[in-house]
């Protein structure tokens, strides 16, 4: 069949490739996957098996259930004192993903720049082309503890940057910023007149400081699309819901692709959604107190056996250095895989800048950590020898 150019192009997710691999094998201790090993917390199942005995089995609006969008303009309210009017500035969606991607393809005219700094989520370069726009990867040095500063944005912004991607905390690398740091980001935004996709997925997992979530600056409200969802801090990535919350005529665009692509999101996910928002802060709680348990171990252990790790601020994941292996990071994954059957990201898939870097995702028990730890050890002494 003749199929698109543009589709062809695209590569595939770095991910993807390197866990096709994985598949087939057995006993791997996987610290790949960017998944919570948490079961969704009981009362939000509960409320989506209720659901569905009582009959909720249709298409809701568009938008989504009022219900769930007014759940979800109160929680914005009261954790961080913004205001969404739950009627034309809250969009409910598939997961995060397709929010994104909603809020791309709202905003782009072919040709238009969006900056993505890098390293990145996987995602965000293909669906910006995909929008018919350019992605222009900031690199950002791991001198830098891989921040983005404003500095970075000034010098590759030009006049067909129309917007800004960021992610915190991010995904690779666990970075997050402070309140001060994100205001010095904003003034840029502000010159040079950008629209603001901010990822912040993993805002509930922030360890060392609160999360500031980027429309809650002064002045940023009105230039910025905020995504957010459940997969994440309440382990409900099966459920694929999440919501995008902007200006009304933001909204209103994505609303437009969304009624004829996906025309609204499962109703039964709609209501563990809410359930979630209403009863599940202690459950988020008890994963955040168990994940940082797990940070502090990886870190550790990770610079004990001789893999610069830096401390990461939020998500779940360690971004380490493995340049002291002499190995690429592809090839440092796939022989630890082959040898020591432990499974994690090489650093390449979130940019070719990233070499040198893999991803350990500490989503996974300490028992399986610990494990992991000591082959990866025994693999980098084995390699010295
Ligand atoms: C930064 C980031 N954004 C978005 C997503 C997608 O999330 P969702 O499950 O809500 O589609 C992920 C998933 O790994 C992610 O890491």
């Amino acid at each position: 069949m003749k199929t698109s150019k543009l589709v062809e192009k695209i590569p595939p997710s770095g991910i993807r490739v390197f866990f096709d691999l994985v598949l087939g094998m057995k006993d791997i201790i996987s610290l790949g996957i960017g998944e919570p090993d948490f079961v969704t917390p009981w009362p939000v199942r509960e409320a989506a098996i209720f659901s569905i005995e009582e009959g909720y089995t249709s298409y809701t609006s568009n938008k989504g259930m009022v219900e769930l969008r007014t759940d979800i303009s109160r929680h914005l309210k009261n954790r961080y004192h913004l205001k969404y009017d739950p009627e034309n500035e809250i969009l409910i969606t598939v997961g995060v993903s397709e929010a994104f991607d909603l809020a791309v393809r709202s905003i782009i005219n072919p040709g238009d720049k969006i900056l993505v700094p890098e390293p990145y989520y996987v995602s965000y370069g293909p669906l910006v082309t995909l929008a018919g726009g350019i992605p222009v990867f900031i690199k950002q040095s791991p001198e830098n503890g891989f921040k983005l500063t404003p500095e970075d944005i000034l010098k590759y912004c030009d006049s067909k940057t129309k917007a800004i991607i960021l992610n915190y905390p991010n995904n690779p690398t666990g970075v997050s910023y402070t309140k001060q740091e994100l205001r010095a980001i904003s003034k840029i935004v502000s010159k040079k007149d950008l629209i603001m996709i901010s990822d912040e997925i993993y805002g509930d997992l922030t360890y060392d400081f609160d999360h500031t979530p980027f429309p809650t600056l002064p002045g940023m409200k009105e230039r910025t699309i905020y995504l957010n969802g459940f997969s994440k801090s309440y382990a409900m990535t099966g459920w694929r819901i999440g919501y995008a919350c902007g200006p009304k005529d933001v909204i209103a665009m994505m609303t437009k692709i969304h009624q004829y692509t996906i025309l609204c999101a499962p109703i039964m996910s709609q209501m563990a959604a809410g359930e979630a928002l209403k009863n599940g802060e202690r459950s988020i709680f008890d994963m955040k107190r168990e994940y940082k348990r797990r940070r502090e171990y990886v870190v550790t252990g990770l610079n004990e056996i001789g893999l610069t790790c830096h401390k990461p601020e939020g998500a779940f994941y360690a971004f380490p250095s493995i340049k002291s292996s002499r190995f690429s990071s592809m090839e440092f994954a796939k022989k630890l895989l082959e040898k020591e059957r432990v499974a994690l990201v090489p650093g390449t898939a979130f940019g070719p800048s990233c070499e040198g870097y893999v991803r350990i995702s500490y989503a996974s028990s300490i028992n399986n950590i610990k494990e992991a730890l000591i082959r990866i050890k025994r693999f980098l002494c084995s390699q010295s020898s």
